[in-house]
């Protein structure tokens, strides 16, 4: 066996494992965590956040090509689909770390627009050496070091994507203040149809999310993208509808 095909069939055995997990629960929690937070009780979503938190001890050990990536694989599903249905000329990241989500959007990027760029955002260069040497994260990713939301970076990226189809992912700062900053920053990208998309939604930023959309109802949360019922991104799917 080599090792793409081990890798293709540990992601598989993951994600059924992901599915097993789900459908262990009860149907109520299943129907609330399809389409939860607004309607979910207190009990259902610490249930829920229990949950979420044995998957996310588990994705520290996950690996893309080798390279420690933090993404749940059902969430990576869905992005997947949004990336084919938006056929993004640029996918705009916040968070590098190691470098594996790039490399990983890039290489479901490729086949759907054959000149598709990542342009990867983290305070920090923690790539992993196997992250910034693969051959298409050399032609097909772009690091950018600094802040997120830092003025030079925010222009910066406007001007690498001007005119050009956008998706962004914010996985960087998971404070609600930050991921206010980051959505501003970055929703002038996005075209009506369009997606940015919060990921670790329970990790605290969900007040800015909620900011964000009082201010822009342009915007709102696509719940169809949670249609699995475990997410990391939960109301964190955000269309650009007008
Ligand atoms: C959750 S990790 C990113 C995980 C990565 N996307 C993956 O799937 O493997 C968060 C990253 O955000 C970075 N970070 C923290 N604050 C930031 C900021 N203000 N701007 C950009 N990146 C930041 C951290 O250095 C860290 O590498």
């Amino acid at each position: 066996m080599t090792i793409r095909s081990a890798l293709h069939l540990a992601a598989l055995s993951l994600t059924l494992f992901l599915a097993l997990l789900f459908v262990s629960l009860p149907s109520e929690l299943r129907a609330e965590a399809s389409a939860p937070s607004s309607k979910a009780s207190p009990e259902e979503l610490e249930v829920y956040r229990k949950l979420l938190e044995r998957l996310n001890a588990q994705l520290f050990e996950s690996r893309y090509l080798g390279i420690p990536t933090l993404q749940n694989p059902l969430d990576v599903w869905v992005t997947q689909e949004i990336l084919f249905e938006q056929k993004p000329d640029f996918v705009v990241e916040a968070g590098t770390f190691r470098g594996g989500s790039a490399l990983l959007w890039a290489t479901l990027l490729a086949p759907i627009v054959p000149d598709a760029r990542v342009i990867t955002i983290d305070i920090e260069d923690r790539r992993l050496e196997a992250a910034k040497s693969h051959p298409l994260a050399r032609t097909r990713v772009e690091f950018l070091l600094g802040s997120s939301t830092s003025p030079r970076i925010v222009a910066d990226v406007a001007r690498r994507v001007k005119g050009k189809r956008v998706v962004v992912i914010l996985d960087s700062l998971h404070t609600a203040e930050h991921v206010f900053a980051e959505l501003e920053a970055y929703a002038p990208l996005i075209r009506k149809g369009g997606y940015l998309i919060v990921q670790d939604t329970l990790a605290g930023p969900t007040e800015g999310i909620q900011r964000f959309l009082e201010k822009h109802p342009e915007f709102e949360i696509d719940r169809t993208r949670e249609r699995f019922g475990i997410t990391n991104n939960l109301g964190g799917y955000l269309k650009r509808v007008r």
